[in-house]
């Protein structure tokens, strides 16, 4: 039982992370960006990644090891669209990592042109992210079973 609570709770500190990271990422990309602003989005890029993989060890051990049963979470269309969303997002989230990557040599006061594309990635992660707890708290009730 308390390693389920300890779960529970990493699982609820990775989310606050990943989406406070996120939303931090949204506030600073602007259409042109210093180089030490990229040096800080790739910080705060880094913080993101580490806080995902840890969301993702705490999510799948609460679906395959402690607390319900695997077949609880499995077979629920409800769970798996919000595996399928935290997944989407994932994937969305390469974009922006690479393009911090790439840009951050060189001085910290060289200005870079941010692509467009990188802030709308970012905005529709956050958005995405706001709809996983919504199917979260439905399929913990056995919602979709
Ligand atoms: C690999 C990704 C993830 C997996 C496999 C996963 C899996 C799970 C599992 C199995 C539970 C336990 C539900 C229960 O109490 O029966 C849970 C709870 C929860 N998850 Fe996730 N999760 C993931 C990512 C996320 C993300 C990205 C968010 C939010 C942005 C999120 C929000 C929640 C919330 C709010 C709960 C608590 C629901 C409740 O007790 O009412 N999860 N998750």
């Amino acid at each position: 039982m308390t390693l389920e609570l300890i779960i529970r709770y990493l699982h609820f500190l990775a989310i606050l992370l990943v989406f406070g990271s996120l939303l931090v990422e949204f506030v600073l990309v602007k259409e042109t960006l210093p180089k030490k602003v990229l040096k800080l989005l790739g910080k705060i890029d880094a913080l993101y990644g580490l806080a995902s993989l840890l969301l993702f060890g705490a999510g799948l051990s609460l679906w395959f090891w402690v607390g319900k049963p695997a077949e609880f979470y499995s077979q629920n269309p409800i769970f798996i669209s919000k595996f399928v969303l935290v997944c989407l997002v994932g994937i969305l989230s390469i974009w922006p990592t690479i393009f911090f990557l790439k840009n951050q040599k060189g001085n910290d006061e060289d200005v870079v042109n941010i692509p467009n594309y990188i802030r709308k990635i970012i905005l529709v992660e956050v958005v995405l992210l706001l709809v996983v707890p919504m199917l979260a708290v439905l399929m913990a009730r056995g919602v979709g079973l």
